[in-house]
């Protein structure tokens, strides 16, 4: 039975998509079929199809009642959008449907775990979440809430931990049939935690432990986690909120973090080795990933912050946009990602330019657009000094432009948007230190790919990405080059089909 509420958010959608016009959307990437999207939710593989749930307000561009929107895709890049999954429409979760997670069971059914949000009335006329996790189980385009919702709440918590953040259940099935989940959640310290919990089959859940504690370390309370195994190593993703900078690796606000250590399934035991931020950029949060069929692991995340939403214009029919589908791999004990293989079929109209050789500033025939991937190669030249500075200008034109620059001297790598058009004084540059030591000596690879809003910049073949959104005019499609010295650049730019 579909409530009410479920019925009027899918009349809406579905007259309201109408509104918007292709090219007023990304190209590639998946936004909110209308209104608000965030935290992507429920990306699971199922009866053939991926499936890509969202933190969905369908009546307004910004947040509000969380329903969850739903999509499907066959190759994680062209999407199909599905009617609205959840509404906030039962007394458990009536004041909103936050982020979960979703698996397929032995019977084929589609189970989805999310956060019931209620809020209840304090002595002072204030009010107070009460965050509890509840199942909806369906066929891929329609679910019912389980009868016994919400299927863990304040009882299920150890002893004096918050009842008002506990949220964002993401669920996994281990290798002897029995299924895990970790919740976001609080400890007495104020800080974040991640707890761990068990069921035999999906629907009776109990307490395990706590699998990881911040202990004050990054940030405070940790938002969306996820937890898989890669490459022989546990990892651990989740997005802190109220972080301080440490250097270059984390900035102030919501970020996001990566442990990755050892992890021992028979004991559910995870211990730290490593951290590090997912993404350097501006906009990135709460990632969640899948297992593909033939085994990768794929994280998308929220191309936005929590930070700076707010600061936009108002007659938009639609906000909130997610990252491109990244593989991930663990190398040198680190997080790599890559855009998804499946992305190099929408490559077209191959430009190449070899050993190029910029100096001031330099256009090279056959590189612009706003719909591109594009390679670069730096090096020094060699018998001349090391350059001060690089820098690649995009979505540029007599008034606009945003820009990647590289200083090798201090390895560090700088994303600006402060000239994309933003009439808002928020965040514009992000910084971030690039890893590999050879970039001191003034080698760097940047693969750089540009979508109608965006911006995502893999280095070294993945070693560090940053992200950004820019709403610069289309026309500005103009794309040069910028030495301070001289660099020797190799560039292969495709256009995206
Ligand atoms: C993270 C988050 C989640 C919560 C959701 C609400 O971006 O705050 O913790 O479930 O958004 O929309």
């Amino acid at each position: 039975m579909i409530s009410q509420t479920l019925r009027e958010a899918r009349k809406y959608e579905e007259a309201s998509e109408k509104m918007i016009t292709r090219e007023e959307r990304p190209d590639f990437h998946l936004c909110a079929r209308t209104g608000w999207m965030n935290d992507p939710n429920g990306f699971s593989w199922h009866d053939g199809k991926y499936h890509m749930f969202y933190q969905y307000h369908p009546y307004d561009s910004h947040w509000g009642p969380m329903h969850w929107g739903h999509a499907v895709s066959e190759d994680l890049l062209h999407w199909e959008h599905l009617p609205a999954a959840l509404a906030p429409d039962e007394p458990y979760d009536m004041d909103g449907c936050f982020s979960g997670s979703a698996i397929t069971l032995p019977d084929g059914r589609h189970l989805l775990m999310y956060t019931g949000v209620l809020q209840e009335r304090l002595w002072n006329g204030g009010k107070r979440d009460v965050q509890t996790q509840c199942l909806a189980v369906g066929d891929g385009v329609d679910y019912e809430k389980f009868k016994k919702n919400p299927v863990l709440d304040t009882k299920d918590l150890p002893e004096g931990v918050s009842r008002s953040d506990f949220r964002d259940p993401k669920m996994w099935r281990k290798s002897d049939g029995t299924y895990c989940c970790v919740v976001g959640n609080r400890p007495a310290d104020g800080s974040g935690q991640i707890l761990l919990y068990t069921s035999p089959d999906g629907f009776s859940w109990s307490f395990k432990k706590v699998f990881a504690a911040n202990n004050n370390r990054f940030g405070k309370m940790w938002e969306c986690p996820d937890f898989f195994v890669l490459d022989g190593k546990g990892v651990l993703l989740t997005s802190p909120q109220d972080m301080l900078p440490q250097g270059f690796e984390y900035h102030n606000g919501n970020g996001t973090l990566c442990l990755i250590g050892a992890y021992d399934e028979q004991t559910d035991t995870f211990i730290e080795e490593h951290d590090q931020s997912i993404d350097y950029g501006i906009d990135f949060y709460a990632p969640q990933t899948v297992l593909t069929p033939d085994g990768r692991r794929i994280m998308i995340g929220w191309m936005q912050n929590w930070d700076t939403c707010n600061f936009r214009s108002q007659n938009i029919q639609w906000f909130g946009q997610m990252s491109l589908p990244r593989e991930l791999s663990i190398q040198n004990g680190r997080l790599y990602q890559k855009p998804i293989r499946e992305f190099d079929a929408m490559r077209c109209n191959r430009v190449e330019h070899k050993d190029a050789i910029v100096s001031g500033t330099v256009s090279l025939s056959g590189v612009k657009g706003r719909r591109v991937d594009m390679e670069l190669v730096l090096r020094p030249v060699e018998g001349v000094d090391l350059y001060q500075k690089f820098a690649v200008r995009f979505a540029q034109n007599e008034d606009y432009q945003t820009s990647l620059s590289f200083r090798p001297r201090e390895g560090v790598l700088k994303v600006d948007r402060k000239f994309s058009g933003s009439r808002r004084a928020i965040i514009h540059q992000r910084r971030c230190l690039v890893n590999d030591p050879d970039s001191r000596k003034g080698e760097l690879k940047l693969r750089i790919i540009l979508d109608r809003f965006s911006v995502e910049a893999f280095v070294n073949d993945g070693e560090q990405v940053m992200t950004a959104t820019i709403y610069t005019d289309q026309a500005a499609e103009g794309i040069s080059f910028f030495a301070d010295g001289a660099v020797s650049m190799d560039v292969v730019k495709y256009d995206i089909r």
